[in-house]
């Protein structure tokens, strides 16, 4: 199952344009009446070794003026000057943000929050999806959109709306609610049943009762909350396949997407990147140049990128990245010089085939004048950032052989949204922060160390291409779920999961019968009986077999070996001798279970054990520094794995191997240099 090399084609984001793109949003209807701000834009565009500008995202007013009448002269002009100048476009759809006019006009289309009321006209990212006068003015214009554009040979992919996300609470989005959960149920016996209502008589006897979640009402009954999250994932879904049908109806060639934002935590999603031709992302990193803290921030954007990248399983775009500084942090540091390069090139080498901004132009009013830019306000090409774009646009350029290759990670990281939705639901353990995407970055962290290349899955993906699956806090595990992994178990793959696993079901119904669920007992070979959740500042030791002590904190599960060997055990309280650590032979692979929290030590030292008895390496042969990684693409032929110094200090590395440098052609064996934040591209030939 496990072995031999499968050859792979390379995957693009748009076959027609093939290069990486390198731009970002673009918007030049707040510059209606400077043309020559306009025209400059061109000329820097090309300075800047830009070769994409993303456009109309915020510009519906521009577009539909009154209603009904429509002005595309900007966008015309806009589109055509990109292109001259040998760029080109991925345009947006509007929908993130409606005009005052059409607010007025259609008050419904204004969200309520979970209080019952409506928003006022203002701000963007906040339109009921569900009211149909939304949908239909939408789908208006964005059929005028695609049909005026369809043929424009500067078009290379659609941008749904922007940063979809929020939910509302309108009458019509709980009717619609109330219908999705008819379609699920068909009886209200069976959501009664399903939701456990009878605890302090919450039963519903009359579908007209249910209401989505409130703190005005509702918060206790944890199969409405998963229910409504999932409503919300797909009606907000719904609502972007409306706006893709317009557009497909004109252009079913060009490719769809919108722009994620990481791992939010809002809507699942694996359910929305069904719809979409490729993923998108928006990565605002928090870099701040100090070493130690940046080398903790490269990991949690690797984990991002490599999140977008499993998403689809090839290529995605990184949509919008800060050239220099954000403007919504609590400080708002620009990138010190160096770092841009760096984490740009760490999205590439994470699976981006796309590098591009948020913004290209400071705007010269409203809440982001001070957001960084390409373009500043002092509007030339002579500034620190616009020449580290610049530069590295040059280095874009020459990656063309890298555009559409993947990466053929062996390892994975189990990720589930509808896990995450019931474990912070849970009154119980720490019931304010359980601490999930800390565990699973403390899972990631070793893997990012050891240059090994990971894949961020899904319940639903396939698990048959790893060797190694790590499960951090899977606390929601379906019956299904667990069969999968109890299979991947008895076939050779080594499984890890930690305390909390296999708690409820996917109802977030508890499990009967003991823990971790069904089979899973005899796939790790333990029962756990309780877990004991720590103070802050309390601590316990865990002793390993070789008497090294590390420590527990936060959690300690009290479990019970009954098949497994024991790896380790807790020194002190009443479980003290009792298993902390376990591991379990099971059909040909292994399973792993570790009970207790620990502060990184033993995380790391089990991934590192596992990694070498799963027989994972990295792509890069020698050891890695601190601060320095390894990852890897490959068209199946060539592999070309991009070195990374993410520290401010040079650090040498050794090779047996004999490498090529890509873009010199230069070679690279024994001992040799990484600068401080260099991004150093290598294969071997
Ligand atoms: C994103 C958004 C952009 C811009 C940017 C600022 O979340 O999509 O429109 O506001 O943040 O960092």
């Amino acid at each position: 199952m496990h072995s031999g090399r499968y050859i792979i084609l390379k995957k693009y984001i748009n076959e027609k344009f093939p290069h990486i793109t390198h731009g970002g949003d673009y918007n030049p209807d707040q510059w209606q009446d400077c043309p020559e701000i306009l025209s400059e834009d061109m000329r820097l565009m090309k300075l800047a070794n830009c070769n994409e500008m993303t456009l109309g995202i915020f510009a519906w007013t521009a577009l539909e003026p009154e209603e009904g009448k429509y002005d595309f002269s900007f966008m015309d002009k806009a589109i055509d000057d990109i292109y001259k100048a040998g760029g080109r476009v991925v345009l947006a759809t509007p929908s993130a943000a409606r005009p005052a006019w059409l607010a007025k006009k259609y008050p419904e289309v204004l969200r309520v929050r979970n209080d019952g009321v409506r928003i006022h006209f203002g701000e963007r990212h906040n339109h009921c999806y569900t009211s149909e006068v939304y949908r239909e003015k939408v789908r208006e214009i964005d059929r005028k959109i695609a049909e005026r554009y369809k043929d424009h040979p500067a078009l290379i992919a659609w941008h749904i709306s922007n940063e979809i996300s929020g939910e509302c609470f309108c009458p019509k989005c709980q009717a619609a609610f109330r219908e999705w959960l008819k379609k699920k149920y068909g009886t209200l016996e069976r959501l009664n049943k399903t939701w456990w209502t009878s605890f302090w008589s919450h039963t519903y006897t009359d579908w007209e009762q249910i209401e989505a979640p409130s703190p005005l009402g509702e918060t206790c009954t944890h199969g409405l909350t998963l229910d409504w999250k999932r409503f919300v994932t797909e009606q907000s879904t719904d609502f972007m396949n409306v706006e893709i049908a317009a557009l497909k109806e004109f252009t079913p060639d060009i490719p769809v997407t919108t722009n994620y934002m990481n791992f939010y935590e809002g809507l699942d999603y694996r359910v929305m990147s069904k719809s979409l031709d490729f993923i998108s992302n928006d990565l605002y990193s928090d870099w701040q140049g100090d070493e130690r803290v940046d080398i903790e921030v490269a990991k949690d954007a690797a984990m991002c990128h490599d999140l977008m990248r499993t998403l689809k399983g090839k290529p995605f775009m990184l949509m919008e990245s800060t050239p220099s500084m954000v403007n919504w942090k609590g400080v708002n540091k620009p990138k010190r010089p160096g770092v841009h390069e760096l984490s740009e090139m760490q999205a590439v080498a994470h699976g981006a085939d796309a590098v591009q901004y948020f913004q290209w132009r400071k705007s010269r009013g409203c809440s982001e004048k001070f957001h960084g830019a390409v373009v500043d306000h002092v509007g030339h090409e002579n500034t620190r950032v616009f020449r580290e774009v610049s530069r590295l646009g040059e280095r874009l350029k020459k990656l063309d052989d890298i555009v559409g290759t993947l990466t053929e990670a062996k390892a994975a990281i189990l990720y589930d949204w509808v896990n995450d939705w019931a474990l912070k639901d849970a009154r119980a353990f720490h019931p304010w922060d359980k601490k999930l995407m800390k565990t699973v970055k403390s899972f990631y962290s070793p893997l990012w160390e050891n240059g090994i290349d990971t894949d961020i899955i899904g319940v639903e993906d396939s698990f048959e291409k790893y060797r190694l699956i790590i499960a951090p806090m899977m606390y929601s595990i379906s019956e299904g779920l667990a069969e999968k992994l109890e299979g991947f178990v008895k076939q050779g793959g080594i499984l890890l999961a930690t305390y909390m696993t296999g708690m409820v079901d996917e109802n977030d119904l508890c499990y009967l019968g003991g823990l971790p669920c069904g089979r899973l007992k005899e796939v790790f070979g333990i029962w756990n009986e309780e877990i004991d959740s720590l103070f802050p500042e309390e601590k316990n030791r865990v002793l390993l077999k070789d008497g090294t002590a590390v420590t527990a904190v936060d959690y300690c599960e009290v479990i019970h070996a009954d098949k497994a060997e024991v790896l380790a055990t807790y020194d002190s309280d009443y479980y003290k001798g009792m298993p902390a650590a376990t591991v379990n032979k099971y059909g040909d692979g292994k399973a792993y279970y570790i009970a207790f929290r620990d502060t990184g030590e033993y995380t790391d030292m089990t991934v590192k054990a596992l990694l070498g008895e799963a027989g994972i390496c990295s792509g890069f042969d020698g050891e890695l520094p601190q601060g320095v990684t390894a990852h890897t693409r490959t068209d199946g032929e060539k592999t070309f794995v991009f070195l990374q110094n993410f520290s401010y200090s040079p650090k040498s590395v050794k090779t047996e191997k004999e490498w090529r440098v890509f873009e010199t052609g230069e070679k690279l064996t024994g001992e040799f240099e990484i600068e401080p934040l260099q991004t150093i591209i290598i294969y071997e030939p």
